[in-house]
């Protein structure tokens, strides 16, 4: 059976999440597929840590399972690829198994793969990609579907992958003004509001993608980048970890024009995706 999981984007509260103000996540429509099947060959420990990880956690052996996995995730850009890797493996392993496997269940076990890779995660990633859809995140509390009953359309630019680690980045915002980690906080919300209410989201994305240039996890060329998208009318923020040195991952972009928008990453050559949140 292959199992699929989606990747995510944050649209909000990425760093705040883990000083306990809320995030706003989305499941993605690109994703990891991943099959298991029995282990002819009974040697295949798998080079990768995170998928050792997902095995122990999931108690099966290598010896027993092998698995094949499939991802349309670019790594490392903060779409959630390594969440979604040890979900889907995870699953797959249950699946196999023939064993239950609750949502409640799988976000804690993806936690224990986090871990590995993140130091400290907030679990904002595991229920992204294990709920899906539209979601409301605080830290250690239940999380909230939201409904919206319209599409907004959204275009995710590659500014490259960031040199530094979701962990170096995490560690870095905690030595900077918690002020600004309060701000972004606020801003979630109203971004809730203006998502809820189909108005004012490409200034308030433009308040978080500026609160989140001064937190300092943009580099400077997607500081610029950011500027020359915002003078074509855009709201623009990073979304994810980010990056100071040089790629900061996924620049999520909002605009009442997106097809300007995607001409200009085009003759830029800029490599970007066109999802939406809020339709099915
Ligand atoms: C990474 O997708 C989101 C961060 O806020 C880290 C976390 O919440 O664990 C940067």
């Amino acid at each position: 059976m292959q199992i699929f999981v989606p990747g995510k984007i944050l649209v909000s509260g990425e760093h705040s999440v883990v000083y306990g103000e809320p995030a706003i996540a989305v499941g993605l429509g690109m994703g990891i597929r991943v099959e298991a099947r029995s282990n002819a060959s009974k040697s295949s420990n798998p080079g990768n840590e995170l998928i050792r990880k997902a095995f122990e956690v999931a108690k099966v052996s290598f010896d027993e399972v092998q698995v094949s996995i499939e991802s349309q995730l670019p790594e490392g850009l903060g779409m959630g690829s390594s969440a979604a890797v040890a979900a889907a493996v995870i699953k797959a392993l249950y699946a196999f198994k023939g064993n239950d496997l609750s949502q409640e269940k799988l976000f804690n076990l993806v936690m224990e793969c986090e871990r590995v890779a993140h130091g400290n995660p907030s679990g904002v990633d595991p229920a992204a990609v294990v709920y899906g859809g539209l979601i409301w995140f605080v830290k250690g509390r239940p999380i909230e579907f939201l409904k919206l009953n319209h599409q907004v359309d959204l275009l995710l630019i590659d500014t490259g992958k960031p040199k530094e680690s979701t962990k170096e980045m995490v560690e870095y915002v905690g030595t900077r003004e918690k002020k600004t980690i309060k701000n972004l906080g606020l801003i979630t919300f109203k971004i809730r509001r203006a998502l809820e209410q189909r108005s004012g989201l490409v200034d308030l994305i433009n308040e978080s993608g500026k609160l989140l240039e001064e937190l300092g996890i943009a580099s400077e060329k997607t500081i610029a980048l950011s500027q020359e998208l915002r003078i074509l009318g855009a709201g623009v923020k990073v979304s994810g970890a980010g990056g100071r040195k040089d790629g900061s991952g996924i620049l999520l972009v909002v605009s009442p024009d997106l097809d300007t928008i995607a001409r200009f990453a085009d003759k830029n050559k800029l490599t970007f995706w066109r999802t939406n949140i809020g339709s099915n």
